[in-house]
């Protein structure tokens, strides 16, 4: 192996995979690799379909909606398993940082190649594990760990690569985004619809990972190490944003069904956005939630469906959408890197040089902003007339605020006696 690049079977056999997980992601994963018509299809189109060749879960013996052929290795013992002689790759579907990590590891110094859609490990150990896998000369590919079937980090390496890049931002957690749209369209409650994310396994084992902003900011710390050339402290990113008194509660945890309405009275949408953008040397870069144009690609993505926008130069902003989590989605993006790989591409960070610098990441909320706000005691009393000397714009009780600082904005609102949620505004790309 030879600067990460994979091996490609010189006999031109197949890849064999150890699949380690048979959750959501996994047994999707399982069913095509194992499905003639699939393999028939990939080998049609030119490509090498992989080999599963064993899987690794907690209680092997389990009676499981998906039944595997008896030569398929069924095994608990993960160690021996990321160390196995016959296998070449191993794609990590278990998630979570322990023992995920220390399988990764052990999977690199066994000279194996690894495929994982666990945005919390390459976000947490993102770092150690880059220089882990440079220093084995194995091949670590992640395109499933953001933005679930979009193809969006190999395009951001290799299709941009021509390009600088200043800005990428979106809508990066399907579950999150799945709650908002059914709360601001069918007036659902939150805890209705987080059920029904959770049934179509659309949600972290832990759906506070999502709901409050964890996975996002997981996956923006990937976006950001692909198109700034630096991990940043994932630690580091606002997921939470302001109120008139200090921080919300984080995520989408503190949004009211009332504010998505009257947001939508003005054109506006609520969501929970990733944004990182070049600032001098470091990055401007949060996950929080803001209010957008609705008829904006990020303001009428819905649903599970994700999007992600990339500013570029020459280029201008090119968008992805598409599903954002479940197994079909994500399964999706771990069968392109184990075809990648077959068919010998190197890791998702592709050419660029290995980081030898943490990325430095500034809060959005340091510079004036546009804001969106529906005032907590609005109903009734006047509220919105109270604020007409800072709107822009208003409807009812909600009001666009012309930019200013957040401190200045929250010494007149507090002037004024008003208490709410603050979102910034996010400008047109
Ligand atoms: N829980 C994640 C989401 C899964 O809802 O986006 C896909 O990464």
């Amino acid at each position: 192996m030879v600067d990460g690049r994979a091996q490609v079977p010189e006999t031109g056999r197949p890849l064999r995979v150890a699949l380690l997980g048979l959750g959501t992601v996994g047994r999707a994963v399982a069913e095509r690799l194992i499905d003639a018509e699939w393999r028939a299809a990939v080998t049609a189109r030119g490509a090498n379909p992989p080999e599963l060749v064993a899987v690794g879960v907690r209680e092997p013996g389990r009676k499981r909606a998906l039944t595997l052929h008896a030569s398929i290795r069924q095994t608990a013992d993960l160690d021996e398993l990321v160390a196995d002689p016959g296998i070449d790759v191993v794609v990590e579907l278990i998630g979570g940082l322990e023992p995920a990590a220390q399988l990764v590891q052990r999977a690199f110094e066994a000279g194996k190649h690894v495929v994982t859609a666990n945005k919390k490990l390459l976000a947490s150990f993102g770092p150690t594990l880059e220089t882990a896998a440079r220093a084995a000369g194995v091949v670590l590919r992640f395109e499933a760990a953001v933005a679930g079937g979009i193809p969006v980090l190999a395009p951001l390496v290799l299709d941009l690569a021509g390009n600088r890049i200043s800005g990428v931002r979106g809508i990066v957690n399907g579950t999150t985004n799945f709650i908002l749209t059914a709360m601001a369209r069918d007036g659902r409650t939150y805890a209705d619809v987080l059920s029904e994310a959770q049934g179509r396994g659309y949600a972290e084992a832990d759906p506070s990972a999502d709901v409050e902003g964890f996975d996002a900011a997981d996956k923006l710390a990937i976006l950001s190490r692909l198109a700034f050339g630096a991990w940043p402290e994932v630690g580091q990113l606002r997921r939470a944003g302001p109120d008139t008194e200090g921080d919300a509660t984080a995520g989408i945890t503190a949004i009211q069904p009332l504010e998505l309405r009257y947001a939508a009275e003005l054109g506006l949408a609520i969501k929970l956005v990733g944004d990182a953008s070049l600032w001098g040397d470091a990055v401007m870069a949060s996950v929080m939630p803001v209010a957008v144009r609705a008829s904006s690609p990020i303001g009428s993505t819905d649903g599970v469906t994700n999007v992600v926008e990339i500013t570029a130069a020459p280029v201008g902003v090119v968008t992805f959408q598409g599903p954002g989590a479940g197994g079909g989605a994500t399964s999706s993006a771990v069968l392109a890197d184990l075809l990648a790989l077959a068919r010998g591409a190197g890791s998702t960070w592709g050419q660029l040089p290995e980081p030898t610098r943490t990325l430095r990441i500034i809060d959005p909320l340091e510079v004036p902003r546009a804001w969106f706000l529906v005032a907590a005691d609005a109903i009734g009393d006047g509220v919105a007339y109270r604020v007409q000397d800072l709107a822009l714009a208003s409807a009812g009780d909600a009001v666009v605020i012309q930019p200013m600082g957040l401190g200045e904005l929250r010494h007149r609102l507090e002037d004024r006696g008003i208490r709410a949620n603050l979102y910034p505004l996010l400008p047109e790309s």
